[in-house]
């Protein structure tokens, strides 16, 4: 975590601005606890990540494995030790660990999909901003190049394997944190650009869609969507077609821009594996506050 990134975070659960304990520190934090002293709530840094969570056992409560390899890769003691009580308390469920490390290295092996230059060109296009935020960022392929153009960017992620490989190519105006998108790790903050490419199908699409309505007072929102929304038990409750996710951001406020209007059916190819790949046809909407 960027020294810097402080002034901009807040408590998960009471809006307090945090302190930083850092243990490790390179060019940047590499181990630290964030603390909020008004409700006594701790979120490490772990390998130069902070874990935003509201409760970090209820993280490693489906990261169970990711627990036990951060465990040994601490070096402090004060680090492993809150890591140690945090297991303690976990309840363990299907463990996302193996699956997030799986999809990482997809989205690795597919950083030349078209799709994500096409995104950038788009993006190149807009103002430039000071504060941009990508949701659900994965392993930072766009992020990374906003930072190129942008004052400050921010990616987050549930994702911890994810911000692992995102992490890799430092910048000194870019920097990640595992987050529910949901949760308000930045308070009241406003940005001047949001990107939320592809996780409609992961996260409740309005109530996403209100959160991030809420971010931006004056600026640009960017989202993509390949409208895949069958996924059996894990479907979220309200998906969204090309039409009504148009509806709900005018709703919201956002004025469409005239290239966007219309759906459009851009491909976006993941490489599974050397013989599979999975072929989207993505819509792209440009929304202006
Ligand atoms: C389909 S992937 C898209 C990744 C990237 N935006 C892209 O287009 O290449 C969805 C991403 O959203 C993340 N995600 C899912 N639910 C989330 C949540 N509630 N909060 C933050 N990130 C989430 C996943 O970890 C994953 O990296
Ligand atoms: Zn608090």
């Amino acid at each position: 975590m960027l020294e810097s990134s402080l002034e901009f975070l807040r408590c998960v659960r009471c809006g307090t601005k945090l302190e930083l304990n850092a243990f490790k520190l390179n060019k940047e934090i590499e181990e630290g606890i964030l603390e909020c002293k008004k409700c006594s709530l701790k979120f490490p840094i772990i390998e130069k990540i902070p874990i935003l969570w509201s409760a970090f056992s209820e993280y490693l409560s489906s990261r169970k494995k990711l627990g036990g390899e951060l465990y040994q890769l601490i070096q402090n003691q004060k680090l492993k030790k809150f890591l140690k009580s945090s297991l303690s308390k976990i309840n363990p469920v299907d463990d996302r660990t193996a699956l997030e490390i799986r999809w990482s290295t997809i989205y690795d092996n597919s950083r030349n999909s078209k799709f994500y230059s096409f995104v950038k060109d788009n993006v190149d296009t807009l103002p430039k901003s000071n504060l941009v935020l990508e949701h659900g960022c994965s392993i930072g392929i766009v992020t990374s190049s906003l930072a190129d153009s942008n004052k400050m960017v921010f990616g987050i992620d549930r994702s911890f394997s994810a911000l692992r490989t995102a992490k890799k190519s430092y910048k000194n105006n870019l920097d990640y944190f595992v987050a529910d998108s949901l949760s308000s790790i930045f308070g009241k903050l406003q940005f001047d650009l949001i990107l939320a490419l592809n996780i409609l199908e992961l996260i409740e699409p309005l109530e996403l869609l209100k959160h991030i309505s809420k971010q931006i007072s004056s600026g640009h929102f960017v989202i993509s969507e390949p409208y895949d929304f069958d996924r059996g038990t894990n479907s979220v409750r309200k998906p969204l077609d090309e039409y009504t996710l148009r509806t709900t951001l005018k709703n919201f406020g956002f004025k469409i821009t005239t290239k966007t209007k219309k759906p459009s059916y851009i491909p976006w190819t993941l490489k599974l594996n050397p013989r599979a790949t999975l072929n989207y046809k993505v819509d792209l909407i440009i929304g202006k506050k």
